[in-house]
């Protein structure tokens, strides 16, 4: 048996409901293929917080560096001021652990819901990744905010970009395009407006695309991207961005394929330098904690995100075949909503039981 470490932050609000259903799944398929997971929990987020005003303590980091891997639920609560978590917590395990990659990967399933119209889903199959830069742009922290709450306020958000950053990660993108079937990579970004960063990006692309002739490359402004995530995801295989960029169209991303509850990511140190993190796009949704009702889905595929980055690609796939079959037979009316987080999690930590018990391992 191969046995890893993975530290667990459940987090706020949904965090914990979608974590524990995503452990399910995830033990249920380790245990097939002859691996465990050691897991460790760690008491991160609001309440935290609230009882000794921390949000990652520095010995607690440290821990968490020595580990295989990390499941995050999500992080944020309304009773704590908005990017305390956010920043103290999330970001900082992205920065700390160099996650420069932010994968997130985007299909449609078959019979998934989506408001995309029937002219659009029949044009062909909608599957893509976003690369997402992890560890630069706005998200630095670099900006400031003078004569605060005065007529004359004055607040910056710098974004850094730096030649390092955004080299390595357009090197990991070209990689994952040449990887696939239809080896095409989107630059997007907004080199029509913010030209200092728009075109480090795309005199990096450039550059390091002669690396990789057999990848067709091509450029959109986040702005039209927009539009053909709606109008034509279908042209889309490997898109790699900035991370504010990434950020909004991951979201977007996730709405026209089935939803937010199906979204996984994983926060990827490609060197493994330290451990990769992976959670669900979604936030930790207030509106709904506590209540079952958050789809567990993209907790669990984001398990199947991690199986793979240990170097079990055939786990992972019992993961996503259990899922697909899940959704495939989800009542499309009622949504997902019509079972509990709990059920969903169980039905799909069955299937994949089932699946390995018939020895039919997913493709
Ligand atoms: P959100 O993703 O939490 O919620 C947006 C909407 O999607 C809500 O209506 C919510 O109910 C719904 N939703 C989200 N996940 C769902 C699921 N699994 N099943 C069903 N419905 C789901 O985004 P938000 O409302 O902008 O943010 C809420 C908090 O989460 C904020 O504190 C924010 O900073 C934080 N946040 C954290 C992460 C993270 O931890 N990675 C990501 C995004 C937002
Ligand atoms: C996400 C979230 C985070 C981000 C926030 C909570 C810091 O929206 O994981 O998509 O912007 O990266
Ligand atoms: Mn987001």
């Amino acid at each position: 048996t191969r046995s890893y470490t993975l530290a667990v932050v459940p987090g706020d609000g949904i965090g914990p409901e979608v974590t524990t259903q995503a452990l399910t799944v995830l033990n249920t398929v380790a245990a097939q293929h002859d691996l465990s997971f050691d897991t460790v929990d760690y008491d991160l987020g609001a309440r935290r917080y609230h009882a000794t005003g921390e949000t990652l303590p520095d010995s607690v980091l440290e821990e968490i560096r020595g580990q295989d891997a990390i499941l995050l639920g999500a992080v944020g609560d309304p009773s704590v001021p908005s990017g305390v978590l956010e920043r103290g917590l999330l970001l900082r395990l992205r920065f700390e652990l160099d996650h420069y990659v932010n994968l997130r990967p985007s299909t449609l399933y078959p019979g998934v819901p989506t408001p995309l119209g029937s002219h659009v889903t029949e044009r062909g199959p909608i599957d893509f990744v976003v690369v997402r830069e992890g560890t630069e742009g706005p998200y630095v922290g670099n900006g400031g905010a003078i004569r605060v709450g005065t007529p004359h306020e004055l607040a910056t958000e710098v974004s850094v970009n730096t030649a390092y950053g955004v080299e390595r990660v357009v090197r990991d993108a070209f990689a994952r395009a040449q990887a696939r079937p239809r080896r095409k990579l989107t630059l997007v970004h907004k080199n029509n407006v913010l030209v200092h960063a728009g075109h480090l990006w795309a005199r990096t692309v450039a550059a390091v695309g002669e690396e990789f002739p057999d990848v067709s490359v091509d450029y959109l402004h986040v702005d039209a991207a927009t539009i053909f995530l709606v109008t034509d995801p279908g042209r889309f295989d490997v898109i790699v961005t900035d991370n504010l960029f990434g950020d909004i169209l991951t979201d977007l991303a996730a709405a026209v394929t089935g939803g937010i509850g199906l979204a996984a990511s994983g926060n990827v140190n490609p060197d493994r330098t330290a451990p990769s993190m992976f959670e669900p796009v979604h936030g930790s949704a207030p509106d709904i904690a506590g209540q079952s009702k958050a789809d567990p889905t993209a907790a669990i595929l984001s398990g199947a995100l991690l199986l793979e980055h240990l170097g079990h690609p055939q786990a992972a796939a019992q993961i996503s075949a259990a899922v697909e079959a899940d959704i495939a037979e989800r009542d499309t009316a009622a949504g997902a909503q019509s079972r509990s987080t709990e059920e969903v999690g169980e039905a799909i930590a069955a299937r994949a039981s089932a699946a390995a018990a018939e020895g039919v391992a997913a493709v």
